[in-house]
């Protein structure tokens, strides 16, 4: 098999060509899994083909072996702003750093995951294309960038990777005595049995459960959905993710061919495919209407040379571009600017196809084998003048009922993982739908029995109409599955209450937990409550083990290394 970080040696596999025997290191830096499986991909691929593949996440990588790498393909993603994966950050710390060695011996390529409705789309694959070429490390691919429908540009990355490495292996072991298996255009097909779903290959699920889990009176809508797998031979594990490939709302879609005077049942061609459907159809399915991006702005405008859409995207605009994008859909852009007279074909061209939504599994399988349960808030707001819909979120709430089914696959996450030793200490920061892996987490626990102390912070507006799950973590609670748990109802009281000051209130015990090997997961919202229960964490450790903040920053930094402290935020 492929050699894992820390793993045994690579296993003997057939060898189609026996001379070529070189070593090529495939690092990834991954949050929610996909980089992890690219990554995977292209080891098995060239494996496949006789190279001895060290596969490894930049988590786990030893800096100091850097320098006697010799091929080194990075795939690696970018988040919020600019950022890099968790798990990637020392790494990319440690090669931006004086401490990173000369590269002259080492040939390498990037394949960067983004999105390009963010500002800063695939900036850390940017950064370690730059930072490589800095430290005279050669690339023998140019490097790609991938939007947020990356399985295309991923492949054809993926062949020019293999091809380079086999032209050059073929180079230099002499040229090849036949013409067969060296040099021909390498076929992307992987031939161990690849689970039969996937992204690309979604599952046809049908839904069980559909409920509110919030009390009549909240200003939330949570939904609990129960989904049967069965007879798909989908696995997964607590801290996996659920994939979802929505709709859009019919009614926006329709709104928008009226807005810009296309037909219905017009025949329109998907992708490259070829393949063709009704355009009613292909927007409710196939693309992504709800997110303007700065490219399809620009190649809007350059397409239908509106004046003031030209105007928009002129440089010195940019940050009144940044700010139209922001909450407004196609359906704006096409009124606003008066597009007519672009043709459904060619703007349908243009558009992204509807990326799937992730969500974080609320159950074990050992619990329940053949279905996976998810928790997912209806997201609805106002902004700019009209009402604005989570695209999957309000589906699931309001166009999905059992008996009806939907596009699903596993998103595996390593890097929200349970300890593997089942009597390490976990504390759980879930606030939100963010409590949802915890549910799965201590459903496994339950069924394992496993003997490790857990601790729960559940957050959310108010008590008597948000507490999710409440009669689960109260059985769990009774049962001993679950040893403490400390809520923070933000709005019952005059003065807000969050998780954090729950944390910090019982910081001498968190403390001795923590120094008790506990390992801390945190679930939710990225910004706000991420960003301040990590403070809260700090002030801990310097509180209660007199740590500086540099210390109480390593000691996390460590901890995170150990993959004690994990994160599945978003
Ligand atoms: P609020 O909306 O009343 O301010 C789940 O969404 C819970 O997270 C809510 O109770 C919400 O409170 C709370 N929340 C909002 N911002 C937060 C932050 N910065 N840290 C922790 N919790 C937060």
């Amino acid at each position: 098999g492929i050699q894992q970080a820390g793993g045994a040696a690579v296993s003997a596999q057939p060898v189609p060509v026996k001379a070529i025997t070189k070593e090529v290191t495939v690092l990834f830096g991954s949050q929610t899994g996909n980089s992890n499986g690219l990554a995977k991909k292209l080891a098995k691929l060239l494996q496949e083909r006789g190279f001895s593949v060290q596969l490894t996440s930049m988590g786990d990588f030893k800096p100091n072996t850097l320098k006697k790498i010799e091929n080194l393909f990075i795939v690696v993603s970018t988040h919020g702003d600019g950022e890099p994966p968790d798990s990637a950050i020392p790494f990319y710390e440690f090669l931006h750093s004086k401490r990173a060695p000369q590269l002259e011996g080492t040939r390498y390529s990037v394949l960067a995951l983004g999105d390009t409705s963010y500002e800063f789309f695939c900036q850390t694959g940017k950064d370690f294309d730059k930072r490589l070429a800095e430290l005279g490390a050669k690339a023998i691919v140019p490097r790609v960038d991938c939007d947020v429908d990356f399985e295309e540009p991923a492949s054809a990355w993926m062949s020019q990777v293999v091809t380079a490495l086999t032209d050059s292996a073929a180079q230099e072991v002499g040229p090849p005595q036949t013409g067969a298996a060296i040099g021909s255009a390498p076929s992307l097909a992987v031939s161990d049995a690849e689970p039969a779903y996937s992204r690309s290959r979604p599952f046809q699920a049908e839904v069980l459960e559909n409920l509110n889990l919030n009390g009549r009176g909240s200003e939330r809508e949570t939904r609990h959905l129960e989904i049967s797998l069965e007879g798909s031979n989908l696995r997964y594990e607590p801290g996996d993710s659920l994939g979802v490939y929505p709709q859009n709302h019919p009614q926006l879609v329709d709104e928008l061919i009226e807005a810009a005077g296309w037909k219905a049942d017009e025949i329109v061609t998907l992708g490259k495919t070829g393949e063709t459907a009704p355009l009613r159809e292909a927007l409710l399915r196939q693309y992504e209407i709800t997110v303007l991006t700065k490219p399809l702005v620009t190649q809007i405008a350059e397409l239908s040379g509106n004046t003031g859409l030209k105007e928009l995207i002129e440089p010195e605009q940019a940050e009144k571009l940044k700010a139209y994008l922001q909450d407004r859909d196609l359906l704006d852009l096409i009124r606003d600017f008066g597009l007519k007279g672009i043709s459904a074909a060619e703007l349908t061209g243009l558009l992204r196809k509807i990326p799937p939504r992730l969500y974080s599994i609320a159950s074990s399988q050992k619990a329940v084998p053949d279905e996976v349960h998810i928790t997912v808030r209806a997201v609805r707001y106002e902004a700019n003048g009209r009402n604005r819909y989570g695209v999957c979120s309000v589906q699931l709430a309001e166009r999905l009922a059992p008996g009806d089914s939907l596009p699903v696959f596993i998103q595996h996450n390593p890097n929200f993982k349970l300890p593997e030793n089942p009597e390490t200490p976990i504390i759980m920061i879930g606030p939100g739908t963010g409590v949802a892996p915890f549910r799965a987490f201590l459903s496994e626990r339950e069924e394992t029995g496993a003997t490790g102390k857990t601790w729960l912070f559940y957050g959310d507006q108010r008590f008597s109409t948000d507490f999710l799950y409440q009669v689960e973590w109260q059985r769990w609670l009774k049962e001993g599955v679950l040893t403490r748990m400390d809520v923070a109802f933000s709005r019952d009281s005059e003065q807000k209450v969050y998780v954090q000051h729950r944390m910090l209130e019982k910081s001498r015990e968190l403390y001795a937990w923590l120094q008790d090997g506990a390992a801390v997961y945190i679930c939710g919202d990225e910004k706000k409550m991420a960003h301040d229960v990590h403070a809260a964490l700090t002030a801990i450790l310097e509180r209660e083990g007199g740590l500086s903040p540099e210390e109480a920053s390593e000691y996390l930094t460590r901890m995170q290394q150990q993959k004690r402290y994990q994160r599945d935020v978003y």
